[in-house]
């Protein structure tokens, strides 16, 4: 099913998320929503918050980028309960979007390796490590997780530059290609 995506203003995403429970109900059909939700959008990753949930849940397909790294195709992968626990490596400064965030792109500086901790789909716990450009979604999905949007990472200058742009998301003044929820319609 496909759901509306929240956008910049909406209370949820600025909240931290909370761990789920192994007995969570319908989890599968929770994950299938959000990659359906997501391909529909033409998004590479989708946190639960933008789906007004509060779960600590995370998912990403790389395969649209197959054609800059043909390691990308297929790359679908599902984090849950996620924790981040080292951030290291070069800090890079690289265009990022949102699905909640509608036609704002800006550069957003992250480092380049992350080490994380989840449970994967089948509730598998894992501890990898990611680099580069997968590094950078994990960490940009992850930060929605943490009640961060990218935006909030511009620096004064950038961030005023967008003010009247994210008011006119708060308001619900968007031309999206996907079904979305905004604080207020006009
Ligand atoms: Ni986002």
């Amino acid at each position: 099913m496909i759901l509306p995506i929240y956008l910049y203003g909406q209370p949820i995403l600025r909240k931290k998320t909370k761990d789920i429970s192994p007995d969570y109900p319908d989890l599968k059909i929770l994950l299938d929503n959000m990659f359906e939700t997501m391909y529909k959008a033409d998004g590479v990753g989708l946190a639960a918050p933008q789906i007004g949930r509060e779960d600590r849940i995370l998912v990403i397909d790389l395969s649209p980028y197959a054609k800059d790294d043909p390691s990308f195709m297929g790359y679908k992968k599902v984090f849950i309960n996620a924790r981040i626990i080292e951030r290291d490596g070069e800090e890079a400064n690289v265009e990022e979007g949102c699905l909640s965030v509608p036609g704002i792109h800006e550069n957003v500086p992250r480092k380049n390796r992350i080490r994380i901790q989840y449970l994967d789909e089948n509730l598998h716990p894992r501890d990898e490590v990611y680099e580069g450009f997968r590094a950078r979604v994990i960490q940009h999905e992850y930060d929605h997780l943490e009640g961060i949007v990218f935006v909030d990472h511009l620096l004064g200058i950038r961030k005023q530059m967008i003010r009247s742009k994210l008011n006119k998301i708060i308001k619900g003044e968007v031309n999206c290609s996907y079904k979305v929820k905004a604080v207020s319609k006009k």
